[in-house]
């Protein structure tokens, strides 16, 4: 039983935390150790880069750069810090967002070039790459109604969905180039289907690995 690295994408709203959930228990009654990550987080260092990135008092003036940085330090934690030993231990890995939404959020939505957003995540993660991504779809419409219930209702900010509309538009063309550009690893998932037929799609990609 191999292990392997899964990571998950897309803009709020694609039920992400859901179907992580649902595959790790899929995953667990085969026997398997599954660890599940998120990012930016994930350790006590990255936790705390979370915090300064979206909820912070102090966040407001932070720029692009440093956001591109505190994402790649935060990543840089999680790589060596938990995700390669836990590959080396045999178990899977399933992390929610990963490197191709700092390439989909800092490259394009933040119009960061995108050679240097590139080295920077190169820089990050070394030889530690997924071995398959998930994107969940959902059209803009959806994550906007979500961003703004979740601002409604929370009691925290996130400074990362305080961005206008025209950001996200670009963050979703980030996504699609990302698919164009690396079809071997890189799915789209319509992720307004029923929530099974979503589960059974994903079972369709991650199956063959777990089964290898
Ligand atoms: P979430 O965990 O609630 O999805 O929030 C994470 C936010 O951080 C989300 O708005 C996407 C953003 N993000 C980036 O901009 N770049 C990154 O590299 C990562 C991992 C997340």
């Amino acid at each position: 039983m191999k292990a392997f690295f899964v990571t998950f994408e897309g803009t709020e709203g694609g039920g992400k935390s859901t179907h992580i959930k649902l595959l790790a228990e899929r995953l667990r009654a085969m026997n398997r150790a599954v660890r599940v990550l998120r990012e930016p987080g994930g350790t006590p260092i990255g936790e705390e880069i979370r915090h300064t990135l979206q909820h912070s008092a102090q966040n407001a003036a932070m720029t692009p750069e440093a956001e591109l940085l505190l994402m790649n330090a935060s990543r840089a934690q999680l790589v060596r810090e938990v995700i390669r030993p836990a590959l080396a231990a045999g178990e899977i890995v399933l992390c929610d967002r990963f490197y191709d939404s700092t390439t989909a959020y800092q490259g394009y939505g933040r119009e960061l070039d995108l050679a240097t957003v590139r080295q920077i995540i190169d820089f990050a993660v070394g030889p530690t790459r997924p071995d398959l991504t998930l994107l969940l779809h959902v059209p803009l419409a959806v994550s906007e109604a979500r961003r703004q219930a979740r601002q409604q209702a929370g009691p925290q900010r996130d400074r990362m969905e305080e961005a206008d509309r025209s950001f996200f538009e670009r963050v979703e063309r980030g996504f699609a180039a990302i698919a164009a550009a690396e079809a071997a690893r890189f799915h789209r998932l319509d992720a307004t289907q029923p929530i099974e037929r979503v589960r059974e799609e994903i079972w369709a990609r991650v199956r063959p690995l777990a089964e290898a």
